[in-house]
């Protein structure tokens, strides 16, 4: 398709250590369009900042792409030197993560930040810069955007602060934003807001968004669709309204479980009994046969493939629910 922006191929990340190499991104694969929010969920130590990371160049060593492959607007970007990739990183990929402060410059006033930034990518006059970059903080909802832009990074709240930081990813005019739990560390009253903005700026400007979340409320609220990820495999792949409705991987349906949806109407909320396994000590099989309900013996002999659909890989998908007629 000739507006996807992102496609990842058959990801794997490794991690070699003294005892084993660890694989926290196992086969991944996924495309993102212009102007499409695709949101990655799934539980703490999933791979889901690994994959990400991946994507934007940023992975820790020992930690490194082993194979696959990951395309930017038609362009091969998985095996370009470091230089290249930190160039693309301002300018064609902007980022958001769950502290602002990683991202902002505790010594620059933010407006100088932006300015720099995009002089650095853009063809633009210095004022042409300022001038955008007071455009910017308005378009974030900072107050008095004129007389902030000179103020420094601490001067602000956290919610205000993570709005400074989607004006300078966005500010490059990026085809793709990753955002990395943009609202976990900010009070519950603030998420939505950031949520939206985030969504309503990227639906703007056709940008592609990595939105990646530990909590299927966000998911729901911002996506349009979802890649549920589980012990670094993906567990199912699709539109949001789809995989909510009528999740097929067991390992969705408990995540839907447990997380409050107003749309679903549970009654009560129930947790996956156990736990996640460790990187190194993945069952045989199915990294979730030992907490899936439905798991029969062939479960624990080779990971299940993909389904046909390309929805979820499972070999016992929970099924496709009948409309009962009233
Ligand atoms: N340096 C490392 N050595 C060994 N394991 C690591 C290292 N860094 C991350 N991991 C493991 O990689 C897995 C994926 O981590 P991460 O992508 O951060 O998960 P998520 O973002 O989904 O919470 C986790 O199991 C984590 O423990
Ligand atoms: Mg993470």
């Amino acid at each position: 398709m000739s507006n996807t922006v992102l496609s990842i191929r058959n990801l794997v990340v490794d991690i070699p250590t003294r005892h084993a190499v660890l694989r926290p991104v196992d086969n991944v694969s996924y495309d993102i369009a212009a102007g499409e929010i695709l949101g990655v969920v799934g539980e703490s130590g999933a791979g889901k900042s690994m994959a990400g990371n991946a994507v934007i160049g940023l992975l820790n060593r020992p930690a490194h792409i082993s194979g696959g492959e990951i395309w930017l607007n038609g362009n091969r970007i998985d095996n370009l030197p470091r230089e290249k990739l930190r160039r693309l990183r301002g300018k064609d990929m902007g980022m958001v993560f769950q502290d602002p402060l990683t991202s902002l410059n505790p010594l620059l006033r933010i407006g100088d930040q932006l300015t720099e930034t995009m002089l650095t990518h853009l063809d633009i006059s210095r004022s042409e810069a300022e001038k955008r970059a007071v455009a910017a903080l308005e378009e974030v909802g900072i107050p008095a955007a004129a007389e902030r832009v000179n103020s420094y990074p601490h001067e602000f709240s956290g919610g205000m602060r993570q709005r400074v930081v989607i004006a300078l990813a966005l500010c490059a005019e990026p085809s793709l934003i990753i955002a990395d739990e943009p609202t976990t560390a900010l009070d519950v009253s603030v998420q939505a807001q950031i949520i939206a903005l985030l969504k309503r700026l990227c639906r703007q400007r056709g940008t592609a968004v990595m939105l990646i979340t530990h909590d299927m409320g966000v998911i729901a609220e911002a996506c349009d669709r979802v890649a549920v990820m589980y012990a670094g495999r993906l567990a199912e792949l699709g539109p949001v309204r789809e995989v909510i409705q009528n999740p097929r991987h067991p390992y969705t349906d408990g995540l839907m479980g447990s997380t409050p949806l107003a749309s679903k109407g549970q009654k009560r909320l129930r947790q996956i009994p156990g736990s996640m396994p460790r990187l190194g000590r993945l069952p045989a099989g199915c990294a979730f046969n030992p907490r899936c309900p439905k798991a029969q013996d062939a479960c624990r002999i080779d990971p299940p493939p993909t389904m046909e659909d390309g929805r979820a890989a499972c070999l016992y998908p929970i099924e496709i629910e009948k409309k009962v007629p009233a």
